[in-house]
């Protein structure tokens, strides 16, 4: 039996885009992706979940439930729809409507103010690449900082390495370009800039509440003893894990990191440059960030590797289809003996521990850690009504399990968003790919409680892990 804290948070997480739905109502602007999902023709972002029009009886499942907290984010589009600008004013307002519904609930709201949706306007030319993006989200976040005093919790980004690299590297998110270190490390590099300028403005300004970032953090191990592998996994860790926190805690990019992205340049001719007016801005911000949002799903095994690239998502949900070597970094490979989802996540539970631990060590100028997305993408059965998603329970159980440990050990976790709220589009996956605590029939868009929904309202009334 283990005990999470009185005051801890049990949330649930969204995303604009992937919740919302309605993308071409109320003057929303467009975003890249409603353009590529289209050519790619598997899936639409709509009608995504329709939270768009059903966030009050989602908030009113949240009351049900004993979900005192959740994570949305404001679509930069909705409020400017060309990214800057003539403000959107029936954007606005939406996002008034849902904060004061979530208010009159008690429910503590966590608000990002970029979910991997820029604006076309600002994406077709460049998205974070081009150093104007960095301009116009400091407009953009200050303009929100002034219009919504009811935040109490601003995120800047979520997932930057993600970002990058599904736009640079493995290409399913768009532009759609592949193996281009290059611009992975300038659009990496980019974001920790921007993020810092924002934090820098709120700070500087007085705004009210709290500001961090959330970071997708998951943890790279040595597929075995071996130099070769050790080295392996450092590289990966550097470029997906170091580089970012010691960006946001270190105000500079460490030695090792610096090393780890000269030999992953060299491999694959890349370069990058950091100018001295940006590292001033990231050590101007290293001891204002108020919390770090941690997304963790799965952990790596990595395993040396000097062939060319070849990666491969698994996008479907048939297990073993997915594949990942990276030239100059490593090989991430399926461990015997681990659990792993269908979409080839391996489940790990150890991995958040280490890491929690690792971040309390390694950063002690953390303030606070949220974890800000966990969970399981599973294929839901629904039958009369009735979804026992047990593996779900047990993914949830284990992980947080881990986390109770480590904050037995020391470290500051003050709530849990479990990704997510209600099932909601996947990205690169579509819709078979269900995370939610609700699910939602996409046909009616009406909500069934799954048996984790059961099983999280008795975790957030006991606060006891059986
Ligand atoms: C995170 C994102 O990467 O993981 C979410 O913040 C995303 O937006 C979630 O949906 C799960 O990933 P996927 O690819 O399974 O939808």
């Amino acid at each position: 039996m283990k005990k999470l804290p009185e005051h801890f948070i049990f949330g649930g997480a969204s995303a604009a885009y992937q919740a919302e739905g309605a993308t071409k109502e109320g003057g929303k602007g467009p975003v890249a992706w409603d353009e590529f999902l289209e050519k790619q023709g598997r899936f639409l972002a709509d009608p995504a979940s329709d939270f768009y029009h059903k966030y009050p009886e989602d908030l009113e499942l949240c009351s049900m439930f004993g979900i005192n907290g959740i994570r949305i984010s404001i679509a930069w589009s909705r409020i400017f729809p060309q990214g800057r600008g003539e403000v959107n004013r029936k954007g606005v307002e939406y996002y008034h409507d849902l904060l004061k519904e979530a208010k009159k609930r008690n429910i503590k709201v966590f608000v990002t103010l970029h979910h991997f949706d820029t604006p076309k306007a600002l994406f077709d030319q460049g998205d974070f690449l081009n150093r104007d993006t960095i301009d116009a989200f400091v407009a953009y976040a200050q303009f929100c900082f002034e219009e919504f005093p009811e935040v109490e919790y601003w995120t800047t980004f979520n997932e930057i390495y993600p970002i990058a690299t599904n736009q640079y590297l493995l290409g399913i998110f768009p532009p759609g370009i592949k193996y281009d270190l290059t611009k992975v490390i300038a659009c990496l590099h980019n974001m920790m800039v921007a993020h810092a300028k924002v934090v820098n403005l709120f700070k500087e300004s007085g705004f009210h509440g709290e500001i961090g970032v959330v970071h997708s953090l998951e943890t790279k191990y040595p597929a075995s003893n071996s130099p070769e592998d050790m080295h392996a996994a450092f590289l990966d860790d550097a470029l997906s894990i170091r580089f970012l926190l010691d960006a946001t805690y270190k105000g500079r990019y460490s030695k090792e990191t610096l090393e780890a992205l000269d030999e992953i340049c060299q491999a694959n001719d890349a370069v990058y440059d950091f100018p001295e007016a940006d590292l001033l801005e990231l050590e101007k911000a290293k001891d204002r960030n108020d919390y770090l949002g941690i997304n963790h799903y799965q952990s790596h095994f990595v395993k040396a590797y000097n062939g060319e690239n070849a990666i491969h998502h698994n996008g479907t949900g048939d297990k073993g289809t997915g594949s990942y070597k990276v030239k100059g970094i490593g090989e991430r490979i399926y461990k015997e003996g681990l659990e792993r989802t269908d979409w080839d996540w391996i489940i790990y539970p150890e991995g958040l521990y280490d890491l929690l631990l690792r971040i309390k060590k390694d950063y002690p100028n953390y303030k606070a850690i949220y974890i800000t997305e966990n969970g399981m993408g599973y294929k839901d059965e629904f039958k009369d009504g009735i979804i026992m998603d047990k593996p779900r329970i047990d993914y949830i159980k284990k992980y947080m399990s881990a986390l109770a440990d480590a904050i037995e050990a020391g470290v500051n976790v003050k709530g849990y968003f479990l990704w997510s709220l209600m099932d909601v589009f996947s990205w690169s996956n579509g819709y078979n790919k269900r995370y939610g605590l609700f699910f939602v029939d996409f046909e009616t868009q009406k909500r069934y409680p799954k048996e984790s929904a059961y099983w999280y309202k008795q975790l957030a009334e006991t606060k006891t892990l059986l």
